[in-house]
């Protein structure tokens, strides 16, 4: 057993859908998430820039003494991942390559993917998928805005509504009638994206498989907490308020995360 925490980090509040499911899969483990606010949106950031942020990130963990760490980010899963996972000692689960494997055998046929331009850039999501199910035809379609969208709380207005409608438009052209969120900012649409398809595209939110396969490869390991220490310590580069503001739809935070400057 090991009653060390797990670090928890994304660009923002998108990384809180996946750690809903932790919190609820594994209720015994004490997590530290870190929400990257001043850095937001990693989408659209390099390859180098991204690197020297998850460093600063994974040092901050490492200071905290985690066993592991779960990229709830796809953009740092797809463009750093294999970089950055030998240099800490502690598990590091990335969520594109987990989840690809997950997902592809329970598919067939036509699969989108909406992820950022990091992501889709990356082909990892591609490459994942189609290595675990030849059978897949996979489409890929970058949502540059969509992250900011999310972070701002507005899925209504009529202009947020149509830089939504434009990204997911091609897939359903394309006959998309699976089509996974690759970036984990997007299960804050699920609703308005199931409005625009009519309901009859399945939105796959890779989250929970990701989750399960955490507790899985963590009770194999005999890596389990015994029980809660302390709850869950939210920590943002920026703007504390707005990120509370803005996860309320996946986690309810009870107090203002803390600000910390890496
Ligand atoms: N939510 C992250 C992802 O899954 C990062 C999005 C961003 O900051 O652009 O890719």
């Amino acid at each position: 057993m090991d009653n060390r925490a797990i670090g928890v980090y994304d660009s923002g509040i998108g990384g809180t859908t996946v750690f809903k499911d932790l919190n609820k899969l594994l209720e015994n483990e004490n997590y530290i998430y870190f929400g990257d606010t001043k850095n937001l949106p990693y989408g659209t950031k390099s390859k180098e820039e991204l690197l020297a942020i998850s460093s600063s990130i994974f040092d901050f963990f490492a200071k905290k003494n985690v066993k592991a760490v779960v990229m709830a980010c796809n953009t740092t899963s797809s463009m750093v991942y294999d970089e950055i996972k030998s240099r800490y000692d502690y598990e590091v689960y990335p969520i594109i390559q987990i989840a690809a494997k997950c997902i592809a055998p329970r598919y067939n046929g036509k699969m989108g993917v909406l992820a950022t331009i990091g992501t889709v850039g990356s082909n990892k999501y591609k490459q994942a998928l189609l290595k675990n199910n030849k059978n897949l035809e996979v489409f890929q379609q970058a949502c540059p805005d969509w992250v900011k969208i999310v972070e701002s709380g507005d899925y209504t207005s009529k202009k947020n509504l149509e830089i939504i409608e434009k990204c997911l438009r091609p897939l359903i052209e394309k006959g998309c009638k699976n089509i996974i969120l690759g970036c984990t900012h997007y299960p804050y649409l699920t609703q308005v994206l199931t409005q625009m398809s009519e309901g009859k595209v399945n939105f796959i939110n890779p989250s929970m498989d990701f989750t399960k396969f955490i507790k899985e490869d963590l009770t194999r390991k005999n890596f389990l907490s015994e029980k809660r220490l302390y709850e869950p310590e939210f920590f943002v580069s920026s703007n504390p308020e707005a990120f509370k503001i803005a996860s309320k739809g996946f986690y309810e935070l009870d107090k203002l995360p803390q600000l910390v400057i890496l």
